[in-house]
């Protein structure tokens, strides 16, 4: 008898375009586009090679020179970095992929020796606890200068900005990160926003300017080609969300604000994607649902099956899989043999652990 085919391997509509499966590469920085942020012929070749998953968004990429977090991450800013995209772009185009920009405003996650001087902001001068990487080594977070009201507009036309560059850079569409203590994060949690204008305070003054965000860029691109993720409760990046109504009626304002805006998809982040909030988010969003189960475990071939198959989510989003099995399409659709991802080279230079993952090949394997 002949097995039902898996639904996970099946086709797609997501917004304007037609995924052959319901595999998502999820957003990895791996900051290799140097200090000038241009992703060149390297980063061109990483993402060609995982052009057979549904849909690749790209690593975290800056809407502006505040809004850089890591040394090494690529930007959508200067010419350089347009002309560089547009090589990635148009490399995964010819090997039959699509790619959307991950557009990443770092906010409190930074430092100025990262920004190259630019001031850290966020939605309150709150700092994180620790240290974070910068071009002079290691330094603690620094107290991020909190946002003005009359700034808000600025930002968020960075946003419109991005996704319009990233769509004449070649780009299908862009991801709005929200998810992850990055700056549209940050004004979610109420650890990280202590405002005391209509942008803090009540779970929908916390989620306002998330929904603007999306609905500018949404107006800019067109809503088949905007996506935006979140994450709640995931707790990172001293962005805390520990009280679960606070985080239901949070994260419930935002995507009743996102619901009528018809956006190509959400993607939530949650340890437990089954379960009632994220179902609750699911079925008020309306549209295709792309979940991820965060970095406590790695996503495996069974958890990804069942998420698809019992119509807990739409598409899977992968990530460390997808670093180290350019055809993980292929590898999971045969259920063939994996490579292992090497957490030491996920952040560094140069092709090793980046571009020399080998392709499945029967004789080796
Ligand atoms: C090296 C690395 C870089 C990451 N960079 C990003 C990023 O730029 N943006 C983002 O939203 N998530 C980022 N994440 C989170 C992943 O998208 C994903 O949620 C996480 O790896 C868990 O999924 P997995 O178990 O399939 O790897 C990163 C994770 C890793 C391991």
């Amino acid at each position: 008898m002949k097995e039902a085919p898996l639904k996970l391997f099946s086709p797609l509509a997501l917004g304007d375009l037609d995924l052959p499966n319901r595999l998502v590469m999820a957003p990895l920085t791996r900051v290799r586009s140097g200090r000038d942020g241009v992703p060149g012929a390297l980063v061109a070749e990483h993402y060609a090679q995982r052009a057979s998953l549904g849909l690749i968004v790209s690593e975290g990429v800056y809407p502006s020179h505040a809004g850089q977090a890591f040394p090494g991450q690529p930007g959508l800013v200067s010419a350089a970095q347009v002309a560089g995209w547009k090589q990635v772009t148009g490399a995964v185009h010819a090997a039959g992929g699509r790619i959307f920009a991950q557009v990443m405003h770092g906010g409190r996650v930074s430092h100025e020796d990262t920004t190259g001087g630019h001031e850290v902001v966020a939605p309150s001068a709150i700092a994180i606890q620790g240290e974070t990487r910068t071009y002079t080594g290691k330094q603690p977070y620094p107290v991020p200068r909190a946002l003005e009201t009359a700034e808000l507009p600025g930002i968020l036309a960075e946003f419109v900005a991005a996704a319009r560059t990233a769509i004449e850079a070649g780009f299908d569409g862009v991801e709005l990160h929200g998810a992850n203590g990055y700056l549209l994060h940050e004004f979610l949690a109420p650890t990280s926003n202590q405002r005391h204008d209509s942008y803090g305070g009540t779970p929908a003054n916390r989620a306002r300017f998330v929904g603007e965000v999306a609905r500018a860029v949404v107006a800019e691109i067109g809503a088949g080609r905007v996506g935006i993720r979140i994450s709640p409760e995931h707790n990172i990046q001293d962005a805390l969300e520990t009280d679960p109504a606070d985080a239901a009626a949070t994260y419930g304002a935002l995507v009743d604000e996102l619901a009528p805006l018809g956006m190509a998809y959400l993607s939530i982040l949650h340890h437990a994607p089954q379960g009632e909030l994220v179902q609750d988010l699911r079925s008020r969003f309306g549209g295709p649902v792309l979940l991820n189960t965060g970095f406590a475990s790695v996503t495996s071939r069974a958890e990804a099956l069942a998420l698809v198959e019992k119509g807990h989510a739409d598409a899977v989003v992968v990530g460390r899989p997808a670093i180290a099995n350019p055809d993980l399409a292929r590898r999971w659709a045969e259920d063939l043999h994996l490579n292992e991802p090497d957490a030491a080279t996920f952040y560094g230079d140069g092709p090793r652990g980046y571009t020399d993952y080998p392709f499945w090949d029967a004789g080796l394997n």
